[in-house]
């Protein structure tokens, strides 16, 4: 397969970046060579079922799921993310890391989602997904009463969804959707507490430069029923 194949589906019309800055040799290299080997194949039964499985979506330049990958090595991981540039980079990473505990969906994650088996995740990360401030876009947002009910079926009972946003409106619009689906506990008294960055965090580009405009993170963390 090469690469683009796997992107996008007729179903659903993609409204980010797919393609950015040229790749580097070494990144295109990569892209040729590693991303083959850790390429799900959607027509072939997921790696999940055995041990813990943790999925994050729309991993950008995968600074923190390679972090995640590094410091839990019994645990698998997938991530997704259509962005050749955030690919690449996150082979680079996984070079440098050896890591071994990885697999990519380099597409849109919503052709993903009805391929993964029910209880299967044992945490699903959603970090800092593209905004779409206007009115009028904000059915393009990850969260929606669609993937909210695939993030719920894929989660084991007890399972965690992890949910991080520098977009105040788009916090309140997490928090009603889940609210509506009934399906998660929310942990967190407060608002204070979305405040404070879980302690096996990693901070990512994105969220730096985030904080150095002057907006201020929330994470959530959410368990399902
Ligand atoms: C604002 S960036 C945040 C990246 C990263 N999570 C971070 O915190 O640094 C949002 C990411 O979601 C990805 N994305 C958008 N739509 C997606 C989709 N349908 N499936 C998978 N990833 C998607 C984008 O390509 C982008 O890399």
């Amino acid at each position: 397969m090469t690469l683009g194949e796997n992107k996008t589906q007729p179903d659903f019309k993609f409204y980010g970046r797919i393609k950015g800055v040229r790749l580097s040799d070494r990144q295109s290299n990569l892209v040729d060579k590693l991303l083959p080997q850790l390429r799900l194949d959607l027509n072939q039964p997921l790696p999940v079922g055995h041990g813990d499985v943790w999925l994050e979506i729309g991993f950008g330049g995968g600074e923190h799921l390679a972090s995640q990958a590094i410091n839990n090595p019994e645990t698998a991981f997938i991530g997704a993310e259509p962005f050749v540039n955030g690919v690449a980079k996150l082979l680079v990473a996984v070079e440098e890391n050896n890591i071994s505990n990885l697999r990519i969906h380099d597409g849109d994650v919503r052709v993903l989602l009805p391929k993964i088996p029910d209880s299967s995740l044992s945490r699903l990360f959603l970090l800092y997904p593209d905004p779409w401030h206007k009115t009028r876009h904000r059915k393009r947002r990850m969260v929606n009463d669609e993937t909210i009910t695939h993030f719920h079926r894929m989660l084991k009972p007890g399972g965690v969804f992890r949910f991080a946003s520098d977009i105040e409106d788009y916090v309140d619009w997490t928090v009603s959707v889940i609210k509506k689906h009934g399906g998660f506990d929310f942990t967190g008294k407060s608002v204070q507490d979305w405040r404070q960055a879980p302690d096996d965090w990693h901070r990512t580009r994105y969220e730096a430069k985030a904080i150095r405009e002057g907006r201020v993170p929330s994470y959530i963390t959410f368990k399902r029923k």
